[in-house]
Order: C-alpha cells, then structure tokens, then sequence
C-alpha cells in the first residue's frame, strides 16, 4: 500500500454509509456513528479506514469505531488516524478495547482505569459491550475480557509519544477488539 496515495481526514457527509458499513463490517458498537466526528482515510476516493471520538450527553468522550479494511492492514493507517484525530487534543478522552490490545494505546497517552473510575455514559458502553461479547461466546466467537482506557496527561501535556512504536497487538492476530 503506497502511504502517500492514503489521505487521512475529516468525513464528509457523503461518507457517512461507507463509514457505517465498515464499522459494522467489524461487529463494532454500532451506536453513535455520526459522520462529523469521524476521521477517515481515504484510497482512490474509497473510505479504507475510520476512527472517531463519540460526545456523550454526560460530556464525555470516547474514541471508538477504530477500523481499517482487511487488505489495507498492517500499514500504519489506523495509527495516522489516531495521530491525526488526537493532534492537538489536550481535554480527556477514553476508550474501551479487549485486554490484549490495551498496550497498543500507550503511545497515545492512554492508560488502563478501573470501570468505576470512567465516567457514567463509557460505563454504560464498557457494559454493553461486555454483554455482547457473551453473546458471542455462545456464537462460538472468541470471547474477551473489556477494559477501559483513560488518555492522562504525560509530563503534564496530552502528547503522542513518537518514538513508540506503532498501534501493536501484544497476542493472538486473529482476535476482534469492541470499540
Ligand atoms: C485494529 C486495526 C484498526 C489496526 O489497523 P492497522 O491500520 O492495521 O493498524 P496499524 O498498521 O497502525 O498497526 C498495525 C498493528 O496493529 C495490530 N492490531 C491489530 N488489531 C489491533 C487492535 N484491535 N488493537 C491494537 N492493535 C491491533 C496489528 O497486529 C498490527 O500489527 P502488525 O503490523 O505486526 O501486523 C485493524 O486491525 C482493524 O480494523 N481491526 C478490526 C477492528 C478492530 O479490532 N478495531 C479496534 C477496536 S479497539
């Protein structure tokens, strides 16, 4: 995949089905997917990849909705949507993603909370979540344990710390995370 011809960028309107289908293509939380908070990344005029940050009624925020298409995997593009959506971002901001994948967020700040810390509307969503992964054990589908993550500040500043390395998956490359 030729990085220069992926564009990452703010959603329009006219992508909103594409982003919906991929996202549900995923099996992710099919709730709250409006296109003006999405960031997508988009290949020849396609929307291969998508990520966003959910505004609650409570007034918080949740980066959710985090996929890339199968082929286009493996190169960089979700983390340039996160590097792109999170530039600049210094208010708090949390996530809900299974155990193994937790670590892959470091890079971004974000560190794992205890669920009674998060606030009332991640809450809600770390436990629909938990539901529909006992539905999918009795599906036969790998079943995880959630967790929530926080974005706290590191030497008191939102920053994306560079040197990391990239969004990696500590485990199992054929596991489904939420979002
Ligand atoms: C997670 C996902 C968006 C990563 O997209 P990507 O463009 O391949 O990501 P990057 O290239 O920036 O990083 C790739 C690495 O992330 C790892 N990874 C895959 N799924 C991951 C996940 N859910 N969380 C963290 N890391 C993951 C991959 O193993 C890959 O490692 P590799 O290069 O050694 O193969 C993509 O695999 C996907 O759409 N998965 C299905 C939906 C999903 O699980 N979303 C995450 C919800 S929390």
């Amino acid at each position: 995949m030729d990085q220069l011809a992926v564009v990452v960028r703010r959603a329009t309107e006219r992508e909103h089905q594409a982003i919906r289908a991929l996202v549900r293509s995923e099996r992710l939380n099919p709730t709250g997917i409006n296109w003006p908070n999405f960031m997508v990344a988009v290949a020849k005029g396609r929307v291969i990849g998508a990520v966003q940050i959910r505004k609650h009624s409570d007034g918080s925020r949740e980066l959710g909705s985090l996929v890339v298409t199968k082929e286009a995997r493996s190169h960089g593009i979700a983390s340039r949507l996160i590097d792109t959506l999170l530039a600049d971002d210094q208010e708090p901001i949390w996530l809900i993603t299974a155990v193994p994948n937790a670590n892959a967020y470091s890079r971004w700040g974000f560190e794992q909370i205890q669920v009674r810390e998060a606030p009332a509307k991640v809450r809600r969503n770390h436990l629909m979540g938990s539901m529909a992964r006992i539905i999918s054990f009795f599906k036969r589908r790998p079943m995880q344990q959630l967790v929530i993550l926080e974005r706290r500040p590191i030497d008191g500043r939102m920053t994306t710390r560079k040197s990391a390395p990239g969004l990696r998956r500590e485990r199992d490359q054929g596991e489904r995370a939420p979002a």
